[in-house]
Parts: structure tokens; sequence; C-alpha cells
């Protein structure tokens, strides 16, 4: 699987039969990086927006595999894409150096998130002014 900088959704190869569903995520096969860390959020009320952070150094793979949730992403002009997480096959891809805010959780939302990178609190940006300037090579 190829590098991106580019936030996109990605499908992954999902297996039903009369059992259920299973559904296969391989590091850099379905993925573009070794997960180093996995974490997952659930119990969060639909008025909280969680995130609010860029990562200087981390990709990220958030995957709704239970209920639903949006995730916001800003560039640095203030554009902002929205995505509508609520297929358990189906994770969003970000590059570092994304601006992000999840938000509208529904109750039983569980939302699972690959990460390429140990937690480094020093690799968060928490104010967008700043994460503004970095990406301008302003700092
Ligand atoms: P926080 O970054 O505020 O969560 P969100 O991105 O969903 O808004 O993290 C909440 C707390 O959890 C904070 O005290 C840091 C801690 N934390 C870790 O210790 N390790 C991790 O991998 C993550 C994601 C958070």
């Amino acid at each position: 699987m190829s590098k991106s900088n580019i936030v996109c959704m990605l499908d992954f190869p999902q297996y039903g039969d009369d059992r259920g569903n299973l559904v296969v995520i391989e590091a850099l096969t379905n993925i573009p990086f070794m997960i180093k860390r996995i974490f997952y959020i659930y119990g969060s009320k639909n008025e909280i927006v969680r995130g609010n952070h860029a990562n200087r150094i981390t990709e990220f793979v958030l995957i709704n595999v239970a209920g639903k949730s949006k995730v916001k992403i800003l560039d640095k002009e203030g554009e902002e894409q929205v995505f509508t997480l609520d297929q358990p096959n189906q994770g969003l891809y970000l590059p570092p150096m994304v601006w992000k805010e999840m938000y509208d959780f529904s109750s039983d939302a569980v939302l699972l998130v690959l990460a390429s990178q140990p937690y480094l609190s020093d690799e968060y940006i928490r104010d967008y002014e700043s994460f503004v300037k970095e990406v301008n090579c302003d700092v």
C-alpha cells in the first residue's frame, strides 16, 4: 500500500456468513503504516467535541466499530471537511499535521483508533493558531 498525505476513507475487507461479519485490517496492507498504538473512545456524550488537536508525526486510522460519529478536518485556511464514520469496515486515514475534531457521537459509538506512533504528548499541537503557524513554517 502506497503512502498518502491525503485524508481519505479506507475500505477494509469484510467477510460475512451466517455466523456474522469479520473485518480484517493488516498493517501495511490495508493501512499505510505499522500500528504501534491502539486506543478506543466510547461513552462520549453527543454534545461534546473531542480532539481539537493536530499531531506532528503520528498517522491515524479512525474506525467506528459500533455506532456513529463525525470527524471534522480543518486546513490552515479554516476550510473544513466532514466525514461520517458509521461503517465498521471503513476507516478514516489521517496523515500528520491535520487539525481534527470528533463529535456527534451516538450513545453506542465505539471509535477505534490505530496510530503509527506511541503516545508522545509533545507531538500534539493543541492550539489552532499554533497549528496554522507551523503549517506555514512561521514559528
Ligand atoms: P485526549 O488527547 O484529550 O483525547 P481526545 O483526542 O479524544 O480528545 O486524551 C485524553 C487523555 O488520555 C489525556 O490525559 C491523554 C491520555 N492519553 C494517553 O495517555 N495515551 C493516548 O494514547 C491517548 C490518545 C490519550
